[in-house]
C-alpha cells in the first residue's frame, strides 16, 4: 500500500490531531533521514516536543515503518511520512525547521572527512529541495563531515539566491553535551550545571572554575576523540546515535524558542562567521525570531587554546573549501 497509494495523498499517513496543545503556536518540522540510526529517536523526541505541530519524517527507506510507530505516541504533533526522491517536495513543502541527519555513518578507522563522497551529494540533493519548497526555513545539518556539508549547503542556497546565513546552521551541540558530561565527571559536579561553549575545539566553562594542565589536555583530548570512543565500542556499529540524537533535539528545541521569541537562547554552532578569518566558524550565538541574531567574538584565550585553535582552523579551511568546490561543480 506504501508508498503508491501515499502520492499525492499524505491522509493515510497522518495521524493526530492538527494543533500543538496548550495553545502553542505550533511550527512545521521535516527530519530527512528518519530510518536512520540518529532519525529514529530524533523523530520520537521531537514527536514529544509541544512547540512541534506537523512532523514530516522523510527517508529513501523504512520511512513507512518509522511513521506508523511513532504516530501512534498519544502528542499533539501531526506525522506524515516521505519515501524517496519523488515525495521530497511534498516533505518539504511550508516547513519551518528542517533537520538533516541522512547520510552515511562513520566505521573503525574511518575519519569524518572518508563519508565526504557519498554524503556531499546527500546534502547538495536535500538542500535543493529545501530551496525550492522551504526556502525560508531554518536548517539543522548533522551529516558529516559537518564542516563542508555546511559550506555545501550555503553554496546551493546561493546558487538557488535564496541564502540566509542565519538559517543555517550545523549541529555541534553534541560536543556541548559531552563536554559538560566530561568536565562534570572531573569535576565532581552535576552535569546540568555545567555549560562548557565548545568553540572550533576551544573550551571554557561555567561555573568558574580551574584545571590543571594535564586535566585541560585530558579534557580537551576526549572531547575531540568523543566521537572516535563511540566509534570503537561500537566496533563496526557505526557512529554516536542516542547521544546525538539528544543533542540534535536539544539544538533542534532551542532554535523553535527563539523563533517563538525567547530571549537569551544562547547556543554554539558552525555558521556563517566573521569570528576567525575563515566563512565559517563553531561559536556561540543568539537564536531568535530570524534564526541566528548574533554571532559572539570568541573572547580571550589562553597560550594553550590559541594553539589549539591554530591547529583547528588550518583542518577547517581544507574542510570548508573542499565543500565549496564540491558544491561548485
Ligand atoms: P545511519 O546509516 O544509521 O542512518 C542514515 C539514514 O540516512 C538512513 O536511514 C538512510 O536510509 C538515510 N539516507 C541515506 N541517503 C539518504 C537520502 N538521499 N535522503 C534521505 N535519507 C537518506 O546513520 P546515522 O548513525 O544516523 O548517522 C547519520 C549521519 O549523521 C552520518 O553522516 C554521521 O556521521 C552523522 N553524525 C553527525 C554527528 C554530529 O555531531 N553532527 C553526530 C553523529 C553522527
Ligand atoms: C560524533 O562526534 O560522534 C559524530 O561526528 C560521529 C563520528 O563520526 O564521530
Amino acid at each position: 500500500l506504501y508508498p503508491k497509494q501515499m502520492e499525492g495523498n499524505s491522509t493515510l499517513l497522518e495521524r493526530g490531531n492538527c494543533r500543538a496543545k496548550g495553545g502553542s503556536p505550533g511550527f512545521k518540522v521535516a527530519i530527512l533521514g528518519v530510518a536512520g540510526g540518529i532519525g529514529q529517536p530524533l523523530s520520537m523526541l521531537m514527536k514529544m516536543n509541544p512547540l512541534v505541530s506537523v512532523l514530516h519524517l522523510y527517508d529513501v527507506a523504512n520511512t513507512p515503518g518509522v511513521t506508523s510507530d511513532i504516530s501512534h505516541m498519544d502528542t499533539g504533533a501531526v506525522v506524515r511520512g516521505f519515501l524517496g526522491p519523488q515525495q521530497l517536495e511534498n516533505a518539504l513543502t511550508r516547513m519551518d525547521l528542517v533537520i538533516i541527519p541522512a547520510g552515511v555513518p562513520r566505521k573503525l578507522g574511518m575519519t569524518r572527512d572518508d563519508l565526504f563522497n557519498i554524503n556531499a551529494g546527500i546534502v547538495k540533493t536535500l538542500c535543493e529541495g529545501i530551496a525550492k519548497c522551504c526556502p525560508k526555513a531554518i536548517v539543522n545539518v548533522i551529516s558529516n563531515p559537518v564542516n563542508s556539508t555546511v559550506p555545501i549547503a550555503a553554496e546551493v542556497f546561493k546558487k538557488a539566491g535564496t541564502y540566509d546565513p542565519k538559517r543555517l546552521l550545523g549541529v555541534t551541540m553534541l560536543d556541548v553535551v559531552r563536554a559538560n558530561t566530561f568536565v562534570a565527571e572531573v569535576l565532581g559536579l552535576d552535569p546540568r550545571e555545567v555549560d562548557v561553549p565548545v568553540v572550533g575545539g576551544h573550551a571554557g566553562i561555567n561555573p568558574p572554575c580551574s584545571f590543571t594542565s594535564e586535566e585541560a589536555a585530558f579534557l580537551t583530548s576526549r572531547i575531540q576523540n568523543g566521537g572516535t570512543e563511540v566509534v570503537e565500542a561500537k566496533a563496526g556499529a557505526g557512529s554516536a546515535t542516542l547521544s546525538m540524537a539528544y543533542a540534535a533535539v536539544k539544538f533542534a528545541d532551542a532554535c523553535l524558542q527563539g523563533l517563538i521569541g525567547d530571549v537569551n537562547v544562547i547556543r554554539c554552532t558552525f555558521v556563517d562567521s566573521v569570528v576567525t578569518e575563515l566563512p565559517f566558524f563553531a561559536s556561540k550565538v543568539r537564536l531568535g525570531r530570524n534564526g541566528i541574531e548574533e554571532v559572539y567574538a570568541l573572547g580571550p584565550v589562553n597560550e594553550f587554546e590559541r594553539t589549539g585553535l591554530e591547529m583547528a582552523k588550518k583542518e577547517l579551511a581544507a574542510s570548508i573549501e573542499k565543500g565549496v568546490s564540491f558544491a561548485a561543480k
